[in-house]
């Protein structure tokens, strides 16, 4: 299929750029004071529609100087500016007065690159937009450069600024968390003032994804309104606004979070913001989503997407009792069942027993696996899968070797207390000693061994994030060189390794964002693997990020989460949503769960394809409901897979009528559902539009029951 491109155009006379791709059109101009304004961000307009040219807002009141009321791409603070800067500096003379203006730009193919300058002192700051082809979505980062004779201090670094059009009807979403319940959906009216949304963990976090959407209007349907959305591709602190002025106008900024921040420029250096990536869809929230995972999916992760494998992990099953046997053990009961990639999780090196130990002591522990890990692997390939690994690079337990040798590696200040979590300490990636460490175990462990995955875990948030043996003026670039170190890595590891594919964990979904994603090949959203919170959790997920992207276990029942019990069907179908994993003790399966899992396997890699790739519509929220149910289009259209929940009937009601999105109205398709399931008086051939507006009556009843199904496209 031919990649569509997006299309710039500059209007010399008129001084703007507009941008187009697919249904979106982008544009800002050059005003006569220099400034670089927003004039449109929305639904793709005419070829022939012309943008007039750019003039400053001068306000309507001796409060509202034009700075401000002016709605700029991008703004240093100084001159008056009052809303939050894209850019803060600090000069060695006191100075902190910064007023950019429009220098020149340069076009190539689908991106734009600004140049502008202080009106006085030699700084610039170099805009970069890249507009995707396929989807219309934005990313857009700055450089600042020093060009004086002297070092200067960027207190704040933003990618830029989005502007909305002035409205009182804005709805804002995000996504907030905690360990095991991360994804949690907010909804709430944005009002003049502002929304922070932050990081200071040293990390993405699961309190808060660097994720957001506006809507307008506050109708409840997913597939219609306009809807603007954005998410930062940034794995360490960060920080998004969402300001909206005293005319109802909306700015939204983030990057790197100012709060104890600082980065020296010393003459010639510059600093990149983290990217701000930025989209809109006329087709409501689901429409949003599914621009955005089909983003991710082929334009940010490091290779196009390639369908998830059937997984195994041992954590749930045996914790950090590892050992030869038991996993060669587990691994043939795994196998038996049509997985495709065995991952051994935590506990196989240096004196991991339990949680206090261990960690940086990457040689595989010769107690348990005295021959090395070569036996437990030649037995997983000869059982027809490939070997996966766990490891936390970038953490310590001060019971270990490596802490014993090198306590100075830690985030740390000097004499004060390190505060542990989940009693390990947080190596200082920005050290170049630390990041060669790091870089040389993997590569050894990766070199050495047939390993064809790693499940890359990052367990705690940061504390006294000191880094006590750089210069002075340099200590607080460790948030920033930090993750450039982190990416570092991962990209010298994917270069060299190229067959190795990675998983981002954090303790769950702690990191999980558009930086990492361009690093690694999928996430694992939540250490919560009950399959009725899993629902609420996918959910939540699903609304930043691709289906295709997020792993989901199976596990034991009761689920230790909750203590409740579910059947194994129910916990397959709920895992079914995302890429499908394994993680229950095989070891005491019955017969019969063996035969319902191999089968419920042999149906998931039917339909992974849809499911991982495909798009995405939400027929029933689990959040407070009764039911929940998904549906997933082939993107050629050939089929649709249907996955519907039912927590508990009540007073005998049925379940509801499900109404299919995204059918083609006139094509004739089959219902596949299991025997029992289909309401009386179902037929089961009919019209896209007879399944989408008289819908599918689905029978279910009891508690904690599921179905999935799908309807197949006739040839005409
Ligand atoms: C974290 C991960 C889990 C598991 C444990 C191992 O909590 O999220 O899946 O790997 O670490 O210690």
């Amino acid at each position: 299929m031919a990649q569509s491109r997006a299309e710039i155009r500059y209007d010399q006379s008129a001084r703007t750029f507009r941008l187009d791709a697919a249904d979106v059109t982008y544009a800002l101009g050059v005003n006569e004071s220099g400034e670089l304004q927003s004039l449109y961000w929305g639904k793709r307009l005419q070829p022939a529609d012309d943008i007039p040219a750019a003039h400053a807002d001068n306000g309507t009141s001796s409060f509202d100087l034009p700075v401000n009321a002016t709605p700029q791409e991008f703004v240093g603070w100084g001159g008056g500016l009052v809303v939050v800067p894209d850019i803060k500096i600090t000069f060695p003379d006191g100075n902190r007065d910064l007023v950019l203006r429009y220098v020149s730009h340069r076009i190539q193919d689908d991106s734009l690159t600004i140049t502008m300058k202080d009106i006085s002192r030699d700084v610039t700051v170099v805009l970069q937009y890249e507009m995707d082809g396929e989807t219309g979505i934005l990313g857009r980062s700055a450089r600042v450069e020093n060009h004086t004779h002297a070092p200067l201090t960027v207190e704040q670094a933003f990618a830029g600024t989005w502007n909305l059009p002035a409205s009182s009807d804005y709805q804002l979403r995000y996504l907030t968390g905690r360990w095991a319940g991360e994804w949690n959906l907010q909804q709430e009216p944005l009002h003049p003032g502002k929304v922070v949304l932050e990081s200071r963990r040293g990390s993405t976090g699961d309190e808060i994804n660097p994720w957001f959407a506006i809507e307008r209007g506050s109708a409840i349907d997913q597939e219609t309104g306009d809807v603007w959305f954005g998410a930062l591709g940034w794995s360490g602190s960060w920080q998004i606004n969402i300001e909206q002025d005293w005319e109802n106008r909306v700015r939204v900024t983030g990057g790197y979070t100012p709060f104890d921040f600082a980065y020296t420029l010393a003459p010639g250096e510059s600093l990149q913001t983290p990217k701000f990536y930025g989209g809109y869809s006329d087709s409501g929230i689901g429409g949003a989503s599914r621009l955005l995972h089909g983003f991710e999916m082929n334009s940010i992760l490091p290779q196009p997407h390639r369908l998830r494998p059937v997984l195994y992990n041992s954590w749930e099953a045996t914790g950090f009792d590892v050992n030869e046997s038991g996993q060669e053990a587990l691994a043939e009961e795994a196998a038996r069942l049509g997985v495709e990639r065995f991952v051994m999780d935590d506990g196989w090196f240096g004196e991991r027993k339990d949680d206090h130990a261990g960690l940086g002591d990457w040689f595989v522990n010769p107690q348990k696996f005295p021959h090395g890990l070569k036996p437990l692997i030649e037995k997983v390939h000869a059982l027809g899968m490939d070997f996966g690994l766990w490891v936390e690079p970038e953490m310590v337990n001060p019971d270990s070797e490596l802490y014993r040798k090198h306590p100075d590696w830690v985030l740390n200040f000097a004499g004060r207390p390190r505060t542990e979590g989940r009693h390990q300490l947080v190596l200082n990636l920005a050290r170049p000693d630390v990041r060669a460490y790091v870089y040389g175990f993997l590569d050894k462990l990766l070199t050495e061994n047939e390993i064809a995955f790693l499940k890359w875990d990052y367990n705690r948030n940061w504390s006294e994030p000191g880094w006590p043996s750089a210069p002075l003026d340099e200590q607080k670039e460790v948030y920033v060189k930090y993750v450039q170190n982190l990416y570092g890595i991962l990209a010298e590891l994917r270069e060299k390794h190229p067959h190795v594919e990675i998983e981002s964990c954090s303790g769950g979904g702690a990191r999980v964002d558009l930086g990492i994603l361009r690093y690694v090949d999928e996430v694992w959203p939540s250490d919560n693997t009950d399959p009725f919170d899993r629902l609420s959790i996918q959910n939540g997920f699903t609304y930043a990020y691709a289906p295709g992207l997020m792993m989901a276990w199976v596990t034991d029942s009761p689920n230790g989460m909750n203590n409740r019990s579910t059947s194994l069907e129910y916990r397959f179908l709920s895992s079914m949503q995302g890429s499908l994993g394994i993680g229950a003790n095989l070891n005491k399966w019955t017969p019969g769960d063996f035969a319902t899992a191999k089968k419920l396997v042999s149906e998931y890699k039917a339909v992974r394809e849809t499911v991982q790739e495909g798009l995405l519509y939400r027929l029933l929220s689990p959040i407070g409901s009764e039911y929940a149910a998904t549906e997933s289009v082939a993107r050629d259209g050939h089929e649709a897979v249907v996955f519907a929940f039912l927590h508990s009937s009540q007073e005998g009601k049925p379940f509801p009528q499900l109404y299919l999105r995204g059918l083609d109205p006139a094509a004739t398709y089959h219902v596949h559902l299991q025997e029992g399931q289909l309401a009386d008086g179902t037929v089961e051939r009919a019209s896209g539009d007879y399944w989408m507006h008289h819908g599918i009556g689905v029978s279910l009843r009891g508690d904690f029951q599921a179905a999935c199904f799908t309807l197949e496209r006739e040839a005409r």
